[in-house]
């Protein structure tokens, strides 16, 4: 098993300062240390370079930024392209949500129907149109589906990246309407807090994986660290309460290890000036290890 450790230090894709720091913080959190053992080879490729521009809002077309994140995102969806091909597990360290138009844009040509669980206390299936916030970081699965801006969708040359039956969505508690007739128009795969606390988090991942099995040749992880709950998370931009624990979280990780379905991650979101004592990146890092297979006994 070999894994490749993609940097995008990307804050373009929301308004909240900080979050480029996130892959510095998960570094400094052991990440390297900490997969090391459980892979023959780590490759750790650095960050991409996504420099420091300023005040660079296009409003009118409510997509802030659109074009430095098409454009970065462009630079990552390669790295993540030459990874898969050159067989190496690609695990990208975000930044805001908006790079997984990147690594999915990178990953998904390689699969005929590759799978997403979507990790998240949000839908991230805004467009230019429903979003209450032009901010582009809720928007990369609704980009993903090939819905959207063409500057966004159209990255790494082909649409969509993923299919709507193959998307499961795990935490969700803040859904905008747009959103919400999204789901539901196209039939996405959605498992609540709800859910969640009504079935437990080992029947909602059973659940995702038996489905997911059946139906894709791999299956990409996206984790927004705003999935979990901000009293164990607190460093994240946009924190929404009622969320998933820190001990479920492990489950879920151990439960996808244990299954092999997983064949990509990102972990993102994570704002190590929002956070206390980088705690966040520190559950990001070990929530990794959970999913690479890392055993107490
Ligand atoms: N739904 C809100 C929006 O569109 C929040 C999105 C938060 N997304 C995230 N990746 N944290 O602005
Ligand atoms: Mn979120
Ligand atoms: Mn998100
Ligand atoms: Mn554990």
């Amino acid at each position: 098993k070999k894994l490749s450790i993609i940097g995008m230090p990307m804050d373009l894709g929301q308004m909240r300062r900080g979050v480029d720091m996130g892959p510095s913080a998960i570094r400094y959190a052991g990440i390297n240390e900490r997969l090391k053992p459980l892979f023959d080879e780590i490759h750790d490729l650095g960050d991409i370079a996504i420099g420091r521009p300023e005040v660079i809002v296009d409003q009118e077309s409510n997509l802030r930024n659109l074009d430095l994140v098409a454009e970065k995102n462009a630079l990552l969806a390669e790295k993540v392209d030459e990874a898969v091909q050159a067989g190496w597990f690609p695990l990208v360290l975000g930044g805001d949500h908006s790079i997984a138009i990147g690594t999915l844009a990178g990953v998904a040509k390689h699969y005929k129907n590759l799978g997403v669980i979507w990790y998240d206390a949000h839908g991230d299936l805004n467009t230019a149109e429903t979003s209450p916030s032009g901010n582009i970081h809720g928007m990369p699965l609704a980009v993903s589906l090939g819905i959207g801006h063409s500057k966004l969708t159209e990255i790494g040359g082909y649409t969509p990246k993923i299919k709507p039956e193959n998307v499961v969505i795990i935490g969700a508690r803040s859904l905008d309407e747009g959103e919400r007739i999204l789901i539901k128009e196209k039939g996405i795969k959605v498992y609540t807090m709800h859910e969640i606390d009504r079935m437990g988090m080992a029947k909602v991942m059973e659940e995702t994986i038996a489905y997911l099995k059946e139906r894709t040749d791999g299956v990409h992880l996206s984790l927004d660290l705003d999935g979990l709950d901000p009293s164990e998370c607190p460093g994240v931009g946009t924190p929404v309460i009622g969320g998933i624990s820190f001990r479920e979280s492990h489950l879920a990780m151990e439960m996808l290890e244990e299954s092999k379905i997983i064949t990509s991650a990102e972990f993102v979101e994570v704002n190590p000036i929002l956070d206390e004592k980088n705690k966040t990146a520190s559950i990001a890092v070990g929530l990794m290890a959970s999913l690479f297979g890392e055993k107490l006994l």
